[in-house]
Formats: C-alpha cells, sequence, structure tokens
C-alpha cells in the first residue's frame, strides 16, 4: 500500500514530504500575516460559488459561519499554525474542512493559491497604502505646524555642507513638506494601480466554473478586475511600486535625518531633540544621542535591500507562477512596517524637538550676505559677473581683516567700488537678505507664507477628497 501523505495536494505522491523540505517549503511563518484578508477573500469566494450554483445557500451559510470561527480561533491565537500546513491558504481551509466538515473543500472550487495569494497581497496592499497615507498626511501637518511657529527663525542655508545664504527654518521645514507630497501621491497612485481583483484568474488560465468577477471585486471593494489572467497570477508590480515608493521615501527622511543629526551636536546646537526620543550612554553619563534619527537614517538601508530582493526575485522567472514569488511577503511585509515606525518617530522627533533661535542667528557666518553685495551692486547696473568679482574681493580683504561684511565701512566698499553708496545698509542684514528672496518658492516671509497656506489647503482638500470617496 503507497504512503497517503497528508497534504492537500497529496494525491498523486507516494512519498511524504521531508521534514526539511516542509521546513524550507513553509511560509506559514510569515503568511499568516494574511490570515484577515485570506478569510476575507474566502467569504466573497464563497457569496460567488452561491451565485454560480457550485454551492447551496444551507452550504455557504455554513461556511461563511466556519470562516467566521477561523478568524476568531487565528485572532485569539488558539489555532496553531505549524509548517506543515504549509502557507495560510491551506491553513484556513484545512481548520474550516475540520470546523463544516466536507463542505469546506468546496470553497477552492476554480481557485487557484495562485490568484488566491494575488488577492491576498493586493487587499493587504489596500491597508498598507491606507495607513502609509495616514502617516505621511500626519507628518506633514507637524511640519506645516512646525513652519508656521518658526516663521522667524533663520538659520545659515547650506550647499557642500558651506554656508551659502540665509534661509528661514519655515523654509527648510517645508522643503520636506513637498518631498513628502510627491511620497504621497506615489503611494496613492501605487493604491490606485493595485484597484483591481485577480480572484477568477485560477492557476493561470481563468476559473472553469461561471465565477461572477465583477460580483467578486463589487464584494472587496475593487474598481475592476484583472484583464488577463495570466498577467494577474504573474504580475507583482504594485508590490514593487510600494517598496520603490518607500525606498524614495526614506530617501527623503534619511536627509533630514543627518541634518538634525548634524544640527543637535553641541557645535551647532540649533536644534535640541526632546528625551523622548534621544537615548543615552551606557558609559559616558553626559550623553544625549539622536538614536531616533541614526535609526531611520540607517533603517533606510533595509528598504532599499527590500526593494532589491523583489526586484531580483521577479527577474527572469517564467510565466506564471514560480514558487519564487512566496518570496515576495517578507519584503513587503518588513517594508510596511519599517516605514510606519520610521515616519512615525520621526514625526514625534520632529514635533517635540527644540529649535535654538539664539544659535541658529549667532551661526550665520560674516561672509553669507556676499551674495546679497553682488545683487545689490547688479540692482544698481553693474553686470552680475563683474559684481561677483568685486564682492569676491571684498571677502578676501574682510577675511584677512577678520571683519563680518556688514561691519565694512562705506569708505572700504567704495574703494572697491565706487557705485557703493549708504543705502547699502539696507540689504546687508539677514532678515533683508531672507525677504529678497520674494520669489515664489523663495524664502522671503511672506513667500513662506503663502507655501504653508498652500500646503494647509491642499491637505484640507486632500481629506475632503478622502472623506467623499
Ligand atoms: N504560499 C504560496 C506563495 O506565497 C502560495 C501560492 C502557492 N502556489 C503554488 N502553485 N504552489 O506564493
Amino acid at each position: 500500500m503507497a504512503q497517503v501523505p497528508d497534504k492537500p495536494w497529496g494525491g498523486r505522491f507516494d512519498g511524504s514530504t521531508d521534514r526539511l523540505m516542509e521546513k524550507f517549503n513553509a511560509s506559514i511563518g510569515f503568511d499568516r500575516k494574511l490570515y484577515r484578508v485570506d478569510i476575507e477573500g474566502s467569504r466573497a469566494q464563497s457569496r460567488a460559488l452561491l451565485r454560480a450554483g457550485v454551492l447551496s445557500q444551507e452550504e455557504c451559510d455554513l461556511v461563511l459561519a466556519g470562516l467566521d470561527q477561523v478568524e476568531r480561533e487565528i485572532d485569539q491565537d488558539v489555532l496553531p499554525l505549524s509548517d506543515d500546513l504549509e502557507d495560510i491558504h491551506m491553513a484556513v481551509e484545512k481548520r474550516l474542512t475540520e470546523i463544516v466538515g466536507p463542505v469546506g473543500g468546496k470553497i477552492h472550487t476554480g481557485r487557484s493559491r495562485n490568484d488566491q495569494v494575488a488577492l491576498d497581497e493586493r487587499l493587504f496592499l489596500r491597508e498598507a497604502v491606507a495607513g502609509t497615507l495616514e502617516r505621511i498626511d500626519q507628518l506633514q501637518s507637524v511640519l506645516l505646524a512646525s513652519a508656521e511657529k518658526q516663521i522667524d527663525t533663520v538659520l545659515p542655508g547650506y550647499t557642500h555642507l558651506q554656508q551659502a545664504q540665509p534661509i528661514l527654518f519655515s523654509h527648510y521645514a517645508m522643503s520636506l513638506f513637498w518631498m513628502l507630497d510627491r511620497d504621497w501621491q506615489r503611494f496613492r497612485d501605487c493604491g490606485q494601480r493595485a484597484d483591481t481583483m485577480p480572484l477568477g484568474s485560477g492557476a493561470l488560465a481563468g476559473s472553469a466554473f461561471p465565477i461572477d468577477r465583477d460580483f467578486l471585486a463589487a464584494e472587496l471593494g475593487f474598481g475592476a478586475v484583472t484583464s488577463n489572467s495570466i498577467d494577474a497570477v504573474s504580475d507583482r508590480d504594485s508590490l514593487i511600486e510600494y517598496v520603490s515608493s518607500g525606498a524614495i521615501l526614506m530617501a527623503h527622511l534619511s536627509r533630514f535625518c543627518e541634518d538634525l543629526i548634524i544640527w543637535s551636536s553641541s557645535e551647532f546646537a540649533f536644534v535640541e531633540l526632546a528625551d523622548a526620543f534621544s537615548t543615552g550612554s551606557s558609559m559616558m553619563p553626559q550623553k544625549k544621542n539622536p538614536d531616533s534619527l541614526e535609526l531611520v537614517r540607517g533603517k533606510t538601508g533595509r528598504v532599499y535591500g527590500n526593494l532589491v530582493a523583489l526586484l531580483t526575485v521577479i527577474k527572469g522567472i517564467p510565466l506564471t507562477y514560480s514558487k519564487d514569488l512566496q518570496e515576495d511577503k517578507e519584503p513587503l511585509f518588513d517594508t510596511v512596517e519599517t516605514l510606519w515606525m520610521s515616519l512615525d518617530v520621526f514625526a514625534g522627533v520632529w514635533d517635540t524637538m527644540r529649535v535654538n533661535h539664539a544659535r541658529t542667528v549667532a551661526a550665520l557666518d560674516g561672509m553669507i550676505l556676499a551674495t546679497d553685495l553682488a545683487d545689490y551692486l547688479t540692482g544698481k547696473g553693474v553686470p552680475f559677473r563683474e559684481c561677483h568679482h568685486i564682492v569676491g574681493g571684498i571677502v578676501k580683504q574682510a577675511i584677512s581683516d577678520g571683519v563680518r561684511l556688514e561691519d565694512l565701512s562705506l569708505d572700504v566698499l567704495k574703494a572697491a567700488s565706487d557705485v557703493f553708496d549708504e543705502d547699502v545698509r539696507d540689504v546687508l542684514s539677514h532678515d533683508a537678505s531672507t525677504d529678497a528672496r520674494d520669489v515664489e518658492g523663495g524664502t522671503s516671509r511672506r513667500s513662506v507664507r503663502a507655501q504653508i497656506d498652500q500646503g494647509l489647503s491642499l491637505i484640507e482638500e486632500r481629506r475632503r477628497t478622502q472623506a467623499n470617496s
């Protein structure tokens, strides 16, 4: 008598699975995370099977009640989910069948784990996208509030990490706001493109049963059904889009982490992180470390890694499904968790840090108004290249004399160019410098206020459309 292995797919097998292979093959250790969406999909599938005449009303009711019980058992962590069950799809079906009897075995009619997992992942992604959008929105609100509060805080703006021109702290905060706006759009787009329903694609060729796919889509809240079963079971684009959007988002955060880490050093002290988001040293009693920001910066590497993992898994696998695709889940799950935590922590850091106005102003070096001096001459009709050269000479002298540009006497300026006059004093202040940059998108107070207003109405508009959808 041939050995009959205890597997749903065991019919054509004589021998049982090697233990090592069982462990290697199992995804239940991580895809258990999908149990809710898997059961949600099976509920819709059962209703569609009722409409297709595969299940009677009685059978359908029984199955639905059974699915509720399976969900409760997993919720309460009383259902053992061991490797021999292989994956969450088989675990749910097995437990369902134990509860409701052989009718449980009918729910997989015309369905394959290939379209089932594609569906589960899209349902999961929908929640992942919603949670990510919400968190980005939250951080943007923190930035708006901070920009409103710091409208009078001037600090050095840097290029090449060398002082360049004075900017408003608010302007700086708003620069992240706009990066996050693009991130938000990328995640929303990803969610919109993922809004097609793959169930009914079967293993690869489509279901042989007259399953109403539009009904399924409506039941599960999708805007449309996938158009090609081969594509539907092979496609992981939406996962890749989510993770790549995440990689860009983390790149953005990492740069601000870096600035704030530098700025929280005692040499700069532009900002002080709250105790709540700092940690101490086990050895040096005086230390207060910005671990929160360092970790967000560090976790950027994880998300990049997840993106490379996903792209590499998908590369070159023949259509349609191959088991390689099981490797898509951990990078996705890890990315969602990492993004959510990083966004929450970063928002917490920004919301609670203190900006030290006195330090940012004191840090403005004596040459930072050089462009304003050149712009002054340009305003008097001197060609900019010439102005650049003249002011370069003034800077050289001021540095060797140890004098700030704003403290140079008119005589010294006049010696460099007789175009200089008393009114040069009007441009040689930090406030005058920032306020001069009054173009849309510039760092003047007026312009930054307009930016903040634009940001506020954008968030408001976004919330309105979200509420209506
Ligand atoms: N656990 C599998 C995965 O995550 C489910 C799909 C299995 N399909 C198959 N034909 N073996 O990809």
